[in-house]
């Protein structure tokens, strides 16, 4: 048997995950030999399996779709964050059987648009596009950074009314968003996964320094090509997000803060 200490995602599917890849990147960078596995759950049996790694020596976790919810009532405790995004996809065991979750989907977005980007946030207008669980994440790690306003909208809008009631941000309909007012546009649904566009006026990217979508790759373009068409300066998809996240998950498990950057670099040509 392996003494590494050993972490693992869970999914379903897991197989194209690439978390092994990005936190095997991040051992390098500490020096450290560790192993990262993807494991396979079936559906409704994830508090089984995670049960299982822990009780065989694992040292820690990712939680990918659709198990987020599940980890949250898994956990013993939650950080502000995971309370906040309703989501846990990072489980840190604390020893004699309890765990503690975390969600690092917003730390890893945030640090994306400021270290890798070069975007700051501070003082500047941003829209979110959605209202589901990806997006209540961000929130509060976007207010932490003090953006001049956030305004979100959605297309069922009580949804976005919900969230910026609890948030203490603007909720606005996406046929009245103000035009050449957002300097960070993020999109948050998962519209772009059957190739559908948030129904939001093109006028909205004329003065946008940044358009960003939270999912990457493929599914990423049709949201980004409409921005830089849209006037958009500079887009970018959620890998550095993916990275991103990965590298907070392994500073909260390891105590080593990972450089995304070179990663992220890395993962473009994987
Ligand atoms: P997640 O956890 O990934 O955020 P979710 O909670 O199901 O998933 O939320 C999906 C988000 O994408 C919602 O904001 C949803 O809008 P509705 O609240 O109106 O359902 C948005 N969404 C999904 N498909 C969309 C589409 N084709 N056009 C616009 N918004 C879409």
């Amino acid at each position: 048997m392996s003494h590494k200490p050993r972490y693992a995602v869970f999914g379903n599917p897991v197989v194209h995950s690439k978390s092994p890849q990005i936190h095997q990147e991040f051992a390098k960078q500490e020096k450290a030999d560790i192993d990262y596995d993807r494991i396979y759950a079936d559906i409704g049996a994830f508090a089984e399996a995670a049960a299982a790694f822990f009780a065989a020596g694992g040292q820690g976790a990712n939680v990918t779709v659709p198990f987020k919810l599940d980890a949250y009532d898994f956990v013993d405790e939650h950080s502000e964050r995971a309370l906040a995004a309703g989501a846990v996809n990072t489980i840190i065991p604390l020893g004699n059987g309890r765990f503690r979750g975390d969600n690092s989907d917003g730390v890893g977005m945030v640090n994306d648009i400021i270290q890798a980007q070069g975007v700051e946030v501070a003082g500047k207008n941003v829209l979110l596009i959605g209202a589901g669980g990806a997006v209540r994440g961000v929130v509060p790690v976007l207010q932490e950074k003090q953006p001049a306003s956030i305004v979100i909208t959605n297309r069922t809008h009580g949804k976005a009314q919900e969230v910026a009631e609890r948030f203490g941000i603007e909720a606005v309909e996406m046929d009245k968003l103000p035009a050449a007012h957002f300097d960070i546009v993020i999109n948050g649904t998962s519209g772009g996964l059957s190739g559908e566009l948030p129904a939001v006026a093109p006028e909205v990217f004329a003065r946008c320094a940044l358009a960003y979508d939270m999912v990457y790759g493929r599914e990423a373009e049709p949201f980004l090509q409409f921005a830089r068409q849209s006037g958009a300066a500079k887009t970018a998809d959620g890998l550095g997000m993916l990275v991103g996240q990965a590298a907070f998950s392994y500073s909260l498990w390891r105590g080593f803060e990972p450089d995304i950057k070179p990663v992220i670099d890395y993962m473009k040509n994987v």
